[in-house]
């Protein structure tokens, strides 16, 4: 057992929110910049905040090492001030305060790549959440905003780039090889937004004309031989800063904005202030090394980071609470900006479908799990465990619910209002949605419990046809599942966006006395609210099929019971693309859970036709968008399909799904094989929609026609991984190969195109990251296979990537191996998560998540489980991050 409550971390709630005692007006920064030892003067001017009940100055510091302390120009007795832990407190200070603090740190020791650390020899800071705590002591809290000036000095040669956020002032020489750069924010900002970027870096550059005429120099920082992989980012920050003009009328507000690529970070990229900081993922590619998902991801972080310079920067958080606040509308803009830029509206549906799969993969696992929290938690015990698909991807759902009930300009309307109240502010999500309320004129009290509430609502669906009196009724009814500390819930205010399909697949025009205002629409947003409501459509000469939360207009579970008939309508006719697409999973998992069944039973398998011609339906409709076809053809996931089951069993869903896939490919073979034929995309490669569709649907076919042992389709997965013209088709096809069971001779033959990838691409980190990813998804990768690929020498656990690439891989996305029935999945990952916490708690805790949803599986795994959980509670010197995890999990 974990030895005391001494040890014990506390829980921080949102309802003890206290305004700071003093705010801060300015700082200045003066950074002595030397690996191992650098030196940091700051010197802030402070004014105390009469409206607090806070009467003491509080700052935040963690592993610092405090050389001067002075205020109002006198050094500080140790006396003066108290510190516990991370808190520092001056009583009775005067109302105006200038504080000037020199610490020392040690950025080379820093492994956690918070705060202020070394990547490759240069310098990086990360400071969300909590990091500027850790270059000085500060009142490190987002509701405290400031206006900063720093100046870097450091050794020529080895940092020739010296960075900071806003506008560069002043730059020169200090004697004795050293040199400085003074950079200053105009705009005042909490610490959680300040960069510093040191070291030897190359930048693309170009000037770029505003719409207003304004000229402003966008620059891509990145490591020496990079720079042919800068154009991807660069155009993505040219169409982020028009989208914005454009779409919400926001424009840049500084005349500089940087972004700099490291290959050491935790997470995707950040916002600072007009220096945005990105892993390299998100920022290199060319066609060689970068695939079609790659070059998306790109554009929507590049996108997401953008954005925040006004829905994160200029409008901030009041506290981490609301952390949703900025990160949900965030992600809302940048998937808007993703689909507008594809443009057409089978391209905004694939989009739509493409966020829907992740939000109900990943969050409404979450949402069901011992980490289950509202978008606007009420506690926690390390806020960076609170960086979560809730926060992000439920909150953009939050967001785009606003979205759906107010309409395209009366939601733009609502955020004019916003920023008009609150540019230049830190606040609350509630602000948020009064800004919506209040431009609109609507009610939108009850909509404050997607904000308050965990859980993912079920709606259930009754309905019945009336054919003498021509009525169709519709009752929804929801419910709530708990939620750890959330017994009771009460009913949402759910948008229900829907249509009604005749026989013939057609929509009927809409009538009903409650939406008279839009009579004859053929879709319309119904507002349930209540528990139990009914809604009642006239004049309906036919028993029609409905067609339910159109575009997902809301994030709930909708159990409706569908015949197989009904479901083959919808495939081939909704008018929605996202409830056609919807129907085919529907007829899938339907079919997946059965044969599951039948593999657990040990009876015979087998799919029918009515499944089968339904796909090949859909795989030969050229006049379907080959992206829509590809997402229509892709089963549900492993993890999806667990989801379906009380209890779990991967290895049962594992076998059902090769079925599935097997099957299919021994009836659709011509199909599949004339879809791949069909769509090429020879010459030059172009990240556009169109291209990237058809590459999607040819290599979705080359992944099924692998599933069936074949000499010709294997030679064909061979010819396309060694004509390759770019990485798409080259992951793809050695994916394939490295899938695919046939002779001795194949899987020879598979290896050594596996080898040749790594030898092709040994310098290029983000490609040896795919090949790792790939061999730990791989079907025949076992733990004991892991273990020898951590004992390869580009394996390190230190580089978060890296780390990622293959441990998280295997653990989140190898199901049927990671549950292997001994438990040495589980047994490697306690080793993993223990091993990281000593380097990177941030990333150990991410780790420690794939345990969440332990109690799913059978008694004999869980024994396991729980034990390997245990070992890793009971490991001594465990980090805030992991302990917050597994205590929930073991709870
Ligand atoms: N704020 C960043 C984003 O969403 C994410 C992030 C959080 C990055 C914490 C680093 C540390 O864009
Ligand atoms: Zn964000």
């Amino acid at each position: 057992m974990r030895n005391d409550t001494a040890s014990k971390p506390e829980t921080i709630f949102r309802k003890d929110y206290i305004a700071p005692g003093f705010w801060v007006d300015t700082v200045e920064m003066g950074f002595d910049l030397d690996l191992s030892a650098t030196h940091v003067a700051t010197r802030m001017t402070m004014r105390r905040n009469h409206d607090s009940s806070e009467k003491d100055l509080v700052l935040f510091g963690e592993s610092l090492k405090l050389l001067q302390l002075r205020m109002n120009g006198v050094n500080l007795k140790k006396s003066a001030y108290k510190i516990e832990g991370e808190t520092l407190r001056i009583a009775n200070a005067p109302d105006e305060v200038t504080l000037e603090i020199e610490t020392r740190i040690n950025p080379l020791k820093n492994t956690s790549l918070s705060g202020l650390y070394a990547s490759n020899g240069n310098f990086i800071t990360q400071c969300e959440a909590e990091g500027f705590r850790k270059i000085t002591w500060f009142p490190d809290r987002p509701d405290v905003m400031a206006k900063y000036t720093v100046m870097l000095r450091a050794d020529k040669k080895k940092f020739p780039v010296l960075l900071s956020n806003g506008n560069l002032i002043e730059e020169g020489d200090l004697g004795d090889g050293r040199h400085f750069a003074k950079w200053e924010d105009p705009f005042k900002k909490p610490s959680y937004l300040f960069a510093l970027v040191a070291g030897k870096l190359v930048c693309q550059e170009e000037n770029y004309k505003l719409k207003s005429g304004r000229e402003v120099l966008l620059q891509v920082w990145v490591e020496d031989g990079n720079l042919d992989k800068t154009q991807h980012a660069m155009d993505s920050l040219k169409n982020s800063i028009r989208w914005d003009e454009e779409r919400f009328g926001l424009e840049l507000d500084l005349d500089r904005f940087m972004i700099v690529a490291t290959g050491d970070f935790n997470m995707g990229a950040m916002e600072n202030k007009g220096l945005n900081i990105f892993n390299t993922k998100y920022v290199l590619a060319n066609p060689s090394i970068a695939t079609d998902v790659d070059y998306a991801g790109i554009e929507s972080v590049v996108g997401h980071e953008y954005f925040h310079n006004w829905t994160g920067n200029r409008v901030t958080c009041r506290d981490w609470f609301q952390l949703s606040l900025k990160e949900g509308l965030t992600v809302f803009r940048d998937q808007e900006f993703s689909a507008d830029l594809v443009g057409t509206a089978t391209g905004r549906a694939v989009k739509r479908i493409e966020d829907v799969r992740l939000l109900r993969q990943v969050q409404f696992s979450e949402d069901a799990g011992p980490m289950a929290h509202p978008v606007r938690p009420d506690s926690f015990v390390e806020i960076n465990n609170f960086y979560t698909v809730t926060i992000y991807e439920k909150g953009s759902e939050v967001v785009r619910m606003y979205y759906t009930l107010l309409g395209h300009d009366g939601f733009r309307k609502g955020m004019d209002l916003y920023f008009e109240r609150h540019d230049g502010q830190a606040v609350e999500c509630d602000d948020f949605r009064a800004a919506m309320a209040d431009s609109s004129g609507r009610d939108l009290t009850q909509f404050e419990r997607w904000y308050s509430q965990a859980g993912t609502p079920r709606v259930k669906v009754d309905a019945i046809y009336d054919a003498e009196a021509q009525t169709y009724s519709i009752t929804l009814s929801q419910s709530c599942p708990a939620t750890p500390g959330q017994t009771e819930k009460l009913p949402f205010h759910i948008p229900v966006a829907m249509g009604l399909l005749g026989a013939d697949g057609k929509d009927i025009p809409l009538h009903s006395v409650a939406y008279e205002a839009q009579a004859g629409a053929t879709s319309l947003v119904l507002e349930l609210t209540e528990a139990s409501q009914t809604f009642v459509f006239t004049g309906v000469s036919s028993k029609p099929v409905p067609s339910l939360l159109r575009n997902f207009s809301a994030p709930v579970v909708l159990e409706i019971d569908y015949s197989d008939e009904e479901l083959g309508l919808l495939l081939a006719n909704d008018s929605d693309p996202f409830n056609r697409w919807e129907a085919g999973q529907r007829l899938a998992t339907r079919r997946l859970v059965k044969l599951t069944t039948a593999v657990q039973q040990g009876e015979e398998l087998s799919l029918d036709g009515m499944f089968i011609e339904a796909l090949r339906a859909t795989l030969n409709d050229a006049s379907l968008d080959p992206a829509f076809r590809e997402l229509v053809l892709t089963l549900p996931s492993e993890a999806m399909i667990a989801e379906e089951f009380k209890v779990v069993d991967p290895q049962a869903i594992h076998t059902a799904r090769q079925f599935a896939r097997a099957t299919i490919t021994e009836h659709l073979r011509a199909d599949l094989l004339s879809a791949y034929e069909g769509h090429l995309t020879p010459g030059k490669y172009s990240p556009d929609a169109q291209s990237m569709a058809k590459r999607g649907l040819k290599n979705l076919a080359l992944s099924y026609l692998l599933e069936w042992s074949d000499e010709s389709t294997f030679e064909l997965a061979k010819t396309q991984f060694d004509d390759a013209e770019n990485m798409t088709d080259r992951l793809a096809a050695l994916t394939a190969l490295t899938n695919f069971s046939g002779t001795d001779k194949q899987a020879k033959s598979a290896a050594k195109s596996l080898k040749a990838f790594y030898k092709d691409f040994k310098k290029e980190a983000l490609v040896i990251d795919k090949w790792f990813m790939l061999q730990a998804t791989a079907r025949t990768t076992d733990v004991a296979k892991i273990r020898d690929l951590m004992e390869h020498p580009a394996f390190t656990l230190n580089n978060p990537n890296r780390a990622r690439s293959l441990t998280f891989a295997f653990c989140n996305a190898n199901p049927s191996r990671f549950h292997a029935v001994d438990g040495s999945g589980y047994a490697l990952w306690a080793e993993l998560v223990i091993a990281l916490n000593k380097l990177n708690p941030q990333v150990a805790a991410r780790l420690a998540r794939s345990m969440d949803r332990w109690k799913k599986y059978p008694e004999s795994l869980q024994v396991h489980m729980k034990a390997a959980l245990q070992k890793v509670a009971d490991t001594k010197k465990l980090s805030k991050d992991v302990l917050e995890v597994v205590s929930k999990a073991l709870a």
